[in-house]
Protein backbone atom coordinates (compact mmCIF):
# COMPACT_ATOMS: atom_id res chain seq x y z
CA UNK A 1 0.00 0.00 0.00
CA UNK A 2 1.43 3.29 -0.75
CA UNK A 3 2.05 5.79 2.15
CA UNK A 4 -0.73 8.13 1.84
CA UNK A 5 0.71 11.82 1.27
CA UNK A 6 -1.72 14.02 3.44
CA UNK A 7 -2.25 12.87 7.10
CA UNK A 8 -4.69 14.56 9.82
CA UNK A 9 -2.47 16.93 12.21
CA UNK A 10 -0.59 15.63 15.28
CA UNK A 11 -2.39 15.70 17.90
CA UNK A 12 -5.76 15.78 15.77
CA UNK A 13 -8.06 12.38 15.05
CA UNK A 14 -10.53 11.60 12.63
CA UNK A 15 -14.05 10.08 14.91
CA UNK A 16 -14.99 7.39 12.50
CA UNK A 17 -18.10 4.87 12.73
CA UNK A 18 -18.83 3.12 14.59
CA UNK A 19 -17.23 5.08 17.66
CA UNK A 20 -18.94 8.42 16.40
CA UNK A 21 -22.58 6.39 17.57
CA UNK A 22 -21.23 6.23 20.73
CA UNK A 23 -20.83 10.03 20.76
CA UNK A 24 -24.18 10.68 19.36
CA UNK A 25 -25.40 8.56 22.29
CA UNK A 26 -23.25 9.99 25.04
CA UNK A 27 -24.56 13.82 23.45
CA UNK A 28 -28.46 12.95 23.21
CA UNK A 29 -27.83 12.37 27.18
CA UNK A 30 -26.42 14.96 28.02
CA UNK A 31 -29.05 17.00 25.99
CA UNK A 32 -31.56 15.39 28.25
CA UNK A 33 -30.06 16.03 31.30
CA UNK A 34 -29.25 19.78 30.68
CA UNK A 35 -33.38 19.84 29.83
CA UNK A 36 -34.13 18.53 33.12
CA UNK A 37 -32.06 20.95 34.92
CA UNK A 38 -33.22 23.69 32.30
CA UNK A 39 -30.14 24.51 30.21
CA UNK A 40 -30.07 26.43 27.38
CA UNK A 41 -27.46 25.75 24.65
CA UNK A 42 -24.91 28.57 22.91
CA UNK A 43 -22.83 28.11 20.43
CA UNK A 44 -20.18 31.12 20.26
CA UNK A 45 -17.32 31.21 17.89
CA UNK A 46 -14.23 28.97 17.65
CA UNK A 47 -12.02 31.89 17.11
CA UNK A 48 -11.43 34.73 19.26
CA UNK A 49 -9.59 38.31 19.87
CA UNK A 50 -6.32 36.81 21.46
CA UNK A 51 -6.59 39.30 24.41
CA UNK A 52 -10.14 37.34 25.08
CA UNK A 53 -8.58 34.39 26.76
CA UNK A 54 -5.05 36.44 27.63
CA UNK A 55 -7.16 38.74 30.27
CA UNK A 56 -9.68 35.82 31.71
CA UNK A 57 -7.32 32.31 31.53
CA UNK A 58 -4.60 34.70 32.53
CA UNK A 59 -1.25 35.03 30.84
CA UNK A 60 0.91 32.86 33.26
CA UNK A 61 -1.18 29.94 32.96
CA UNK A 62 0.20 26.99 30.79
CA UNK A 63 -2.86 27.26 28.50
CA UNK A 64 -1.82 31.30 27.50
CA UNK A 65 2.03 31.11 27.86
CA UNK A 66 2.44 28.07 26.17
CA UNK A 67 -0.45 26.27 24.49
CA UNK A 68 -2.83 28.12 21.82
CA UNK A 69 -2.96 28.78 18.56
CA UNK A 70 -2.87 32.10 17.89
CA UNK A 71 -1.94 34.05 14.55
CA UNK A 72 -2.22 37.31 12.87
CA UNK A 73 -4.67 37.65 10.80
CA UNK A 74 -3.95 39.36 7.24
CA UNK A 75 -4.15 42.63 7.02
CA UNK A 76 -6.50 44.77 5.18
CA UNK A 77 -4.97 46.00 1.79
CA UNK A 78 -3.43 49.33 2.39
CA UNK A 79 -6.01 51.19 0.09
CA UNK A 80 -8.96 50.08 2.58
CA UNK A 81 -6.80 50.90 5.64
CA UNK A 82 -6.27 54.43 4.22
CA UNK A 83 -9.92 55.03 3.78
CA UNK A 84 -10.78 53.32 7.08
CA UNK A 85 -8.57 56.16 8.55
CA UNK A 86 -9.66 59.43 6.44
CA UNK A 87 -13.20 58.24 7.95
CA UNK A 88 -12.05 57.88 11.36
CA UNK A 89 -10.31 61.57 11.08
CA UNK A 90 -13.43 62.90 9.44
CA UNK A 91 -15.29 61.34 12.14
CA UNK A 92 -14.01 62.55 14.49
CA UNK A 93 -12.48 66.35 13.84
CA UNK A 94 -14.60 66.94 10.63
CA UNK A 95 -12.21 68.19 8.62
CA UNK A 96 -9.63 70.48 10.40
CA UNK A 97 -5.91 70.07 9.39
CA UNK A 98 -4.54 70.96 12.65
CA UNK A 99 -6.52 68.80 14.74
CA UNK A 100 -6.57 65.59 12.44
CA UNK A 101 -2.55 66.28 12.29
CA UNK A 102 -2.84 65.63 16.25
CA UNK A 103 -5.34 63.06 16.16
CA UNK A 104 -2.55 61.08 13.38
CA UNK A 105 0.15 61.38 15.59
CA UNK A 106 -1.81 60.16 19.32
CA UNK A 107 -0.76 56.98 20.94
CA UNK A 108 -4.52 56.08 20.89
CA UNK A 109 -4.78 55.99 17.19
CA UNK A 110 -2.02 54.41 16.42
CA UNK A 111 -2.91 51.66 18.59
CA UNK A 112 -5.88 51.62 16.86
CA UNK A 113 -4.62 51.23 13.38
CA UNK A 114 -2.16 48.43 14.58
CA UNK A 115 -5.64 46.68 15.09
CA UNK A 116 -6.94 47.32 11.68
CA UNK A 117 -3.12 46.02 10.22
CA UNK A 118 -3.93 42.79 11.78
CA UNK A 119 -5.54 41.30 14.64
CA UNK A 120 -4.19 38.44 16.89
CA UNK A 121 -6.72 36.06 16.58
CA UNK A 122 -6.41 32.81 18.56
CA UNK A 123 -8.70 29.26 18.62
CA UNK A 124 -10.06 28.79 21.40
CA UNK A 125 -8.76 26.38 24.24
CA UNK A 126 -11.63 26.88 26.71
CA UNK A 127 -14.82 27.94 26.00
CA UNK A 128 -16.08 30.11 29.03
CA UNK A 129 -14.23 33.01 28.23
CA UNK A 130 -16.30 33.28 25.25
CA UNK A 131 -18.91 32.98 26.66
CA UNK A 132 -18.70 35.62 29.24
CA UNK A 133 -17.80 37.64 26.24
CA UNK A 134 -21.17 36.95 24.63
CA UNK A 135 -22.93 37.36 28.14
CA UNK A 136 -21.29 41.23 28.25
CA UNK A 137 -21.92 42.02 24.32
CA UNK A 138 -25.74 40.34 24.23
CA UNK A 139 -26.39 42.27 27.98
CA UNK A 140 -27.63 38.44 28.75
CA UNK A 141 -27.76 39.75 32.61
CA UNK A 142 -31.12 41.72 31.43
CA UNK A 143 -32.70 38.43 31.59
CA UNK A 144 -31.54 37.47 35.26
CA UNK A 145 -30.36 33.79 35.61
CA UNK A 146 -28.85 31.78 32.57
CA UNK A 147 -27.90 28.48 32.54
CA UNK A 148 -25.56 27.52 29.21
CA UNK A 149 -24.32 25.22 27.63
CA UNK A 150 -22.14 24.35 24.83
CA UNK A 151 -20.65 21.65 22.93
CA UNK A 152 -17.62 21.50 20.83
CA UNK A 153 -14.38 21.46 19.86
CA UNK A 154 -11.36 23.32 21.70
CA UNK A 155 -7.41 23.73 20.99
CA UNK A 156 -4.16 23.08 22.92
CA UNK A 157 -0.79 22.66 21.85
CA UNK A 158 -0.15 19.86 24.30
CA UNK A 159 2.07 17.30 23.97
CA UNK A 160 -0.28 14.32 22.83
CA UNK A 161 -1.26 11.23 24.62
CA UNK A 162 -3.73 9.03 25.21
CA UNK A 163 -6.78 11.18 26.77
CA UNK A 164 -4.77 14.26 25.61
CA UNK A 165 -5.01 15.57 21.71
CA UNK A 166 -4.61 19.71 20.65
CA UNK A 167 -8.21 19.34 18.95
CA UNK A 168 -10.26 18.08 21.63
CA UNK A 169 -13.87 18.37 22.74
CA UNK A 170 -15.25 20.23 25.45
CA UNK A 171 -19.40 19.69 26.81
CA UNK A 172 -18.78 23.09 28.74
CA UNK A 173 -21.91 24.81 31.06
CA UNK A 174 -22.28 27.94 33.06
CA UNK A 175 -24.45 29.66 35.33
CA UNK A 176 -24.46 33.35 35.08
CA UNK A 177 -26.45 36.57 36.02
CA UNK A 178 -26.48 39.38 37.96
CA UNK A 179 -25.95 39.05 41.90
CA UNK A 180 -29.53 40.39 42.24
CA UNK A 181 -30.51 36.46 40.32
CA UNK A 182 -28.86 34.54 43.18
CA UNK A 183 -25.95 33.57 40.77
CA UNK A 184 -23.87 33.79 43.85
CA UNK A 185 -25.61 31.35 45.97
CA UNK A 186 -24.13 28.37 46.94
CA UNK A 187 -26.96 26.31 45.69
CA UNK A 188 -25.91 26.88 42.28
CA UNK A 189 -22.35 25.49 43.12
CA UNK A 190 -24.14 22.29 44.08
CA UNK A 191 -26.43 22.13 42.09
CA UNK A 192 -24.12 22.22 38.71
CA UNK A 193 -22.24 19.74 40.61
CA UNK A 194 -25.11 17.30 41.23
CA UNK A 195 -26.03 17.49 37.52
CA UNK A 196 -22.70 16.56 37.06
CA UNK A 197 -23.07 13.10 39.46
CA UNK A 198 -26.39 11.91 37.90
CA UNK A 199 -25.19 12.80 34.17
CA UNK A 200 -22.19 10.41 35.10
CA UNK A 201 -24.65 8.08 36.78
CA UNK A 202 -27.05 8.39 33.61
CA UNK A 203 -24.45 7.29 31.66
CA UNK A 204 -23.38 4.54 33.56
CA UNK A 205 -19.96 5.34 34.45
CA UNK A 206 -18.92 4.33 37.45
CA UNK A 207 -15.79 4.88 40.18
CA UNK A 208 -15.27 8.63 39.53
CA UNK A 209 -14.05 10.73 42.53
CA UNK A 210 -14.85 13.98 43.38
CA UNK A 211 -12.29 16.31 44.15
CA UNK A 212 -13.56 19.65 46.28
CA UNK A 213 -11.91 22.69 47.44
CA UNK A 214 -12.52 26.52 48.05
CA UNK A 215 -9.28 28.87 46.58
CA UNK A 216 -11.03 31.95 48.30
CA UNK A 217 -11.59 35.48 46.92
CA UNK A 218 -9.36 38.37 45.83
CA UNK A 219 -9.38 39.42 49.79
CA UNK A 220 -7.74 36.25 50.43
CA UNK A 221 -5.91 35.47 47.59
CA UNK A 222 -3.74 38.59 48.10
CA UNK A 223 -2.96 37.59 52.09
CA UNK A 224 -2.56 34.00 50.76
CA UNK A 225 -0.40 34.90 47.75
CA UNK A 226 1.82 36.63 50.21
CA UNK A 227 1.92 33.66 52.29
CA UNK A 228 3.25 31.94 49.51
CA UNK A 229 5.62 34.46 48.06
CA UNK A 230 7.17 34.42 51.54
CA UNK A 231 7.66 30.53 51.69
CA UNK A 232 9.22 30.26 48.00
CA UNK A 233 11.67 33.41 48.49
CA UNK A 234 14.28 30.96 50.42
CA UNK A 235 13.70 28.16 47.88
CA UNK A 236 12.85 29.19 44.62
CA UNK A 237 16.06 29.22 43.26
CA UNK A 238 16.11 25.33 43.11
CA UNK A 239 13.34 25.26 41.38
CA UNK A 240 12.28 25.12 37.87
CA UNK A 241 12.36 28.29 35.44
CA UNK A 242 8.73 28.75 35.40
CA UNK A 243 8.13 28.82 39.23
CA UNK A 244 10.99 30.97 39.67
CA UNK A 245 9.37 32.95 37.56
CA UNK A 246 5.91 32.77 38.94
CA UNK A 247 7.20 32.89 42.40
CA UNK A 248 7.19 36.49 42.10
CA UNK A 249 4.60 37.08 39.28
CA UNK A 250 2.05 34.52 40.49
CA UNK A 251 2.71 32.49 42.94
CA UNK A 252 -0.60 30.35 42.87
CA UNK A 253 0.51 29.01 39.63
CA UNK A 254 3.54 27.38 41.04
CA UNK A 255 0.89 24.37 41.31
CA UNK A 256 0.41 23.37 37.87
CA UNK A 257 3.86 22.42 37.49
CA UNK A 258 4.89 19.27 36.35
CA UNK A 259 8.33 18.69 37.47
CA UNK A 260 8.99 16.21 39.66
CA UNK A 261 11.77 17.63 41.36
CA UNK A 262 10.00 20.72 42.27
CA UNK A 263 7.27 18.64 44.38
CA UNK A 264 8.78 17.76 47.53
CA UNK A 265 9.19 22.12 47.55
CA UNK A 266 5.75 22.26 46.50
CA UNK A 267 4.46 20.07 49.19
CA UNK A 268 5.78 22.40 51.98
CA UNK A 269 4.03 25.46 50.93
CA UNK A 270 1.38 26.75 52.78
CA UNK A 271 -2.69 25.49 51.67
CA UNK A 272 -5.50 28.05 50.59
CA UNK A 273 -7.83 26.38 53.43
CA UNK A 274 -5.85 27.98 55.70
CA UNK A 275 -6.45 32.08 54.63
CA UNK A 276 -10.09 31.46 53.72
CA UNK A 277 -12.13 34.24 55.12
CA UNK A 278 -15.72 34.08 57.03
CA UNK A 279 -17.88 34.64 54.30
CA UNK A 280 -15.61 32.12 51.52
CA UNK A 281 -15.57 29.71 54.82
CA UNK A 282 -19.47 29.88 55.09
CA UNK A 283 -20.20 29.60 51.01
CA UNK A 284 -18.03 26.57 50.77
CA UNK A 285 -19.45 25.24 54.49
CA UNK A 286 -23.44 25.64 52.49
CA UNK A 287 -21.77 23.80 49.04
CA UNK A 288 -20.83 21.06 50.99
CA UNK A 289 -24.08 20.98 53.06
CA UNK A 290 -26.28 20.15 49.99
CA UNK A 291 -23.85 17.73 48.55
CA UNK A 292 -24.34 15.94 51.63
CA UNK A 293 -28.17 16.47 51.83
CA UNK A 294 -28.59 14.84 48.30
CA UNK A 295 -26.48 12.20 48.77
CA UNK A 296 -23.17 13.13 46.63
CA UNK A 297 -19.66 12.25 48.11
CA UNK A 298 -16.37 14.64 47.46
CA UNK A 299 -13.39 14.30 48.83
CA UNK A 300 -11.98 17.70 49.93
CA UNK A 301 -8.63 18.33 48.02
CA UNK A 302 -6.83 21.96 49.20
CA UNK A 303 -4.45 21.93 46.56
CA UNK A 304 -6.82 21.76 43.63
CA UNK A 305 -5.86 25.73 42.47
CA UNK A 306 -6.97 24.59 38.95
CA UNK A 307 -4.86 25.73 36.00
CA UNK A 308 -7.08 28.73 35.09
CA UNK A 309 -6.94 32.57 36.31
CA UNK A 310 -10.61 33.44 36.32
CA UNK A 311 -11.41 30.84 39.45
CA UNK A 312 -12.84 31.65 43.11
CA UNK A 313 -14.36 29.93 45.78
CA UNK A 314 -15.44 26.48 44.66
CA UNK A 315 -13.42 24.37 42.64
CA UNK A 316 -13.50 20.65 41.69
CA UNK A 317 -12.77 17.94 39.20
CA UNK A 318 -13.73 14.56 38.90
CA UNK A 319 -11.03 12.02 37.73
CA UNK A 320 -11.92 8.36 36.61
CA UNK A 321 -9.64 5.32 37.36
CA UNK A 322 -9.77 4.03 33.99
CA UNK A 323 -8.29 6.94 32.40
CA UNK A 324 -4.53 6.42 33.70
CA UNK A 325 -2.26 10.02 33.55
CA UNK A 326 -5.01 12.24 31.96
CA UNK A 327 -6.97 10.97 34.49
CA UNK A 328 -9.46 14.47 35.13
CA UNK A 329 -12.71 13.76 33.25
CA UNK A 330 -14.01 17.23 33.62
CA UNK A 331 -13.22 20.14 36.12
CA UNK A 332 -14.60 23.65 36.66
CA UNK A 333 -15.37 26.23 39.62
CA UNK A 334 -16.38 29.20 40.37
CA UNK A 335 -15.46 32.48 38.35
CA UNK A 336 -16.93 35.65 40.24
CA UNK A 337 -15.23 38.99 38.91
CA UNK A 338 -14.39 37.20 35.61
CA UNK A 339 -17.42 39.52 33.94
CA UNK A 340 -15.64 42.94 35.32
CA UNK A 341 -12.06 41.74 34.46
CA UNK A 342 -13.70 41.75 31.17
CA UNK A 343 -15.06 45.37 31.17
CA UNK A 344 -18.72 43.82 31.89
CA UNK A 345 -21.11 44.11 34.77
CA UNK A 346 -20.88 42.48 37.95
CA UNK A 347 -21.45 39.11 36.98
CA UNK A 348 -20.88 35.92 39.32
CA UNK A 349 -21.07 32.48 37.84
CA UNK A 350 -20.10 28.91 38.16
CA UNK A 351 -19.62 26.30 35.47
CA UNK A 352 -17.31 23.26 34.41
CA UNK A 353 -15.91 21.34 31.21
CA UNK A 354 -15.69 17.92 30.63
CA UNK A 355 -13.29 16.27 28.44
CA UNK A 356 -15.71 14.26 25.82
CA UNK A 357 -12.96 12.12 24.03
CA UNK A 358 -12.40 11.03 28.06
CA UNK A 359 -15.81 10.55 28.95
CA UNK A 360 -15.78 8.23 25.52
CA UNK A 361 -13.01 6.92 26.68
CA UNK A 362 -14.54 5.93 30.09
CA UNK A 363 -17.42 4.80 28.36
CA UNK A 364 -15.63 2.08 26.74
CA UNK A 365 -15.13 1.04 29.69
CA UNK A 366 -17.91 0.75 31.85
CA UNK A 367 -21.04 0.78 29.40
CA UNK A 368 -22.13 -1.06 26.33
CA UNK A 369 -24.13 1.19 23.63
CA UNK A 370 -25.87 -0.19 21.05
CA UNK A 371 -25.22 1.00 16.99
CA UNK A 372 -27.93 1.04 15.50
CA UNK A 373 -28.11 -1.65 12.29
CA UNK A 374 -30.30 -1.49 9.40
CA UNK A 375 -33.78 -2.84 9.19
CA UNK A 376 -33.99 -4.08 6.05
CA UNK A 377 -31.65 -4.27 2.84
CA UNK A 378 -33.08 -4.06 -0.29
CA UNK A 379 -31.40 -6.13 -3.01
CA UNK A 380 -32.54 -5.08 -6.58
CA UNK A 381 -32.14 -8.12 -8.80
CA UNK A 382 -31.77 -7.19 -12.57
CA UNK A 383 -32.04 -4.09 -15.23
CA UNK A 384 -34.45 -1.41 -14.15
CA UNK A 385 -34.90 -2.81 -10.52
CA UNK A 386 -32.68 0.22 -9.20
CA UNK A 387 -35.79 2.52 -9.74
CA UNK A 388 -38.35 0.31 -8.39
CA UNK A 389 -35.99 -0.36 -5.06
CA UNK A 390 -36.01 3.73 -4.88
CA UNK A 391 -39.24 3.72 -4.75
CA UNK A 392 -39.51 1.23 -1.66
CA UNK A 393 -36.90 2.41 -0.11
CA UNK A 394 -38.65 6.19 0.26
CA UNK A 395 -41.69 4.23 1.28
CA UNK A 396 -40.17 2.82 4.11
CA UNK A 397 -38.12 5.02 5.15
CA UNK A 398 -40.81 7.70 5.42
CA UNK A 399 -42.03 5.15 8.37
CA UNK A 400 -38.63 5.99 10.06
CA UNK A 401 -37.31 2.24 9.47
CA UNK A 402 -33.11 2.20 8.95
CA UNK A 403 -33.27 1.18 5.04
CA UNK A 404 -29.87 0.17 2.99
CA UNK A 405 -30.03 0.08 -0.86
CA UNK A 406 -28.12 -2.45 -2.85
CA UNK A 407 -27.46 -2.59 -6.33
CA UNK A 408 -29.20 -3.98 -9.55
CA UNK A 409 -25.77 -5.07 -10.67
CA UNK A 410 -24.67 -7.34 -7.82
CA UNK A 411 -26.27 -10.92 -7.94
CA UNK A 412 -28.36 -12.42 -5.12
CA UNK A 413 -25.52 -14.05 -3.24
CA UNK A 414 -23.47 -11.37 -3.37
CA UNK A 415 -26.79 -8.78 -2.03
CA UNK A 416 -27.32 -11.30 0.91
CA UNK A 417 -23.92 -11.52 1.99
CA UNK A 418 -23.59 -7.46 1.75
CA UNK A 419 -26.76 -7.49 4.00
CA UNK A 420 -25.64 -10.05 6.78
CA UNK A 421 -22.34 -8.29 6.62
CA UNK A 422 -24.32 -4.71 7.90
CA UNK A 423 -26.26 -6.83 10.00
CA UNK A 424 -29.56 -6.19 8.47
CA UNK A 425 -32.59 -7.76 10.20
CA UNK A 426 -34.24 -8.82 6.73
CA UNK A 427 -33.44 -8.61 3.24
CA UNK A 428 -36.13 -7.22 0.66
CA UNK A 429 -35.82 -8.87 -2.94
CA UNK A 430 -37.17 -6.32 -5.85
CA UNK A 431 -37.38 -8.31 -8.85
CA UNK A 432 -39.40 -7.78 -11.88
CA UNK A 433 -41.69 -10.99 -11.05
CA UNK A 434 -42.13 -9.15 -7.31
CA UNK A 435 -42.70 -5.60 -9.24
CA UNK A 436 -45.63 -7.01 -11.73
CA UNK A 437 -47.47 -9.14 -8.29
CA UNK A 438 -47.07 -6.59 -6.03
CA UNK A 439 -45.54 -9.57 -3.96
CA UNK A 440 -41.85 -9.62 -2.15
CA UNK A 441 -39.82 -12.05 -0.74
CA UNK A 442 -38.64 -11.04 2.74
CA UNK A 443 -35.59 -13.05 4.38
CA UNK A 444 -35.11 -13.16 7.70
CA UNK A 445 -31.13 -12.76 7.92
CA UNK A 446 -31.12 -14.57 11.80
CA UNK A 447 -33.10 -17.51 10.62
CA UNK A 448 -32.64 -17.30 6.99
CA UNK A 449 -37.17 -17.90 6.60
CA UNK A 450 -38.17 -16.25 3.70
CA UNK A 451 -42.11 -15.64 3.13
CA UNK A 452 -43.34 -13.59 0.63
CA UNK A 453 -45.41 -10.11 1.65
CA UNK A 454 -47.48 -7.86 -0.11
CA UNK A 455 -46.57 -4.45 -0.79
CA UNK A 456 -48.97 -2.93 1.80
CA UNK A 457 -47.65 -5.12 4.47
CA UNK A 458 -43.97 -4.49 3.96
CA UNK A 459 -43.79 -1.85 6.88
CA UNK A 460 -45.53 -3.63 9.62
CA UNK A 461 -43.52 -6.93 8.61
CA UNK A 462 -40.59 -5.00 9.08
CA UNK A 463 -40.76 -2.29 12.06
CA UNK A 464 -39.77 -4.04 14.99
CA UNK A 465 -42.02 -5.04 18.17
P1 LIG B 1 -10.02 22.57 32.09
O1 LIG B 1 -9.76 21.86 33.36
O2 LIG B 1 -8.90 23.29 31.48
O3 LIG B 1 -11.22 23.56 32.39
O4 LIG B 1 -10.59 21.54 31.05
C1 LIG B 1 -11.73 20.77 31.34
C2 LIG B 1 -11.56 19.36 30.85
O5 LIG B 1 -11.24 19.35 29.47
C3 LIG B 1 -10.41 18.59 31.50
O6 LIG B 1 -10.78 18.06 32.75
C4 LIG B 1 -10.18 17.49 30.48
O7 LIG B 1 -11.12 16.43 30.66
C5 LIG B 1 -10.49 18.19 29.17
N1 LIG B 1 -9.23 18.54 28.47
C6 LIG B 1 -8.44 19.60 28.71
N2 LIG B 1 -7.37 19.59 27.87
C7 LIG B 1 -7.51 18.49 27.09
C8 LIG B 1 -6.75 17.91 26.02
N3 LIG B 1 -5.63 18.49 25.57
N4 LIG B 1 -7.20 16.75 25.46
C9 LIG B 1 -8.34 16.17 25.90
N5 LIG B 1 -9.09 16.68 26.89
C10 LIG B 1 -8.70 17.82 27.48
C11 LIG B 1 -11.76 24.41 31.47
O8 LIG B 1 -11.56 24.35 30.29
C12 LIG B 1 -12.75 25.38 32.06
N6 LIG B 1 -13.20 26.30 30.98
C13 LIG B 1 -13.90 24.68 32.71
C14 LIG B 1 -14.90 25.62 33.28
C15 LIG B 1 -16.09 25.99 32.76
N7 LIG B 1 -14.76 26.28 34.42
C16 LIG B 1 -15.82 27.06 34.62
N8 LIG B 1 -16.63 26.88 33.58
Amino acid sequence: MTEPKIKAIRGTRDLLPPETALWNHLESVVREVFRAYNFQEIRTPIFEETQLFVRSVGEETDVVSKEMYTWEDRSQNTGQWMLELADRIREAHGGSLEEARDYISSPKLLKEADKWKGQSLTLRPEATAGIVRAYIEHKLGDRGLNKLYCIGPMFRRERPQKGRYRQFYQIDAEIIGPPSSGSESPARDAEIIELLATLLDRLGIKNWTLQLNSIGCANDRAAYNEALRKALDPVKDRMCSDCQRRAVTNPLRVFDCKVPEDQPIIETLPRISQYLDEPCRQHFAEVKEILKAVGVDFTENDRLVRGLDYYMRTTFEFTHGALGAQNAILGGGRYDGLSESLGGPPAPGIGFAIGEDRLVLALQESAEVIQPKPDVYIAPLGPGMDREAARLARELRRENLIVELGDEKFRLKKSLETASKLQARYALIVGENEVKSGEFALKNLATGQQVSVARTDLVSRIKPE
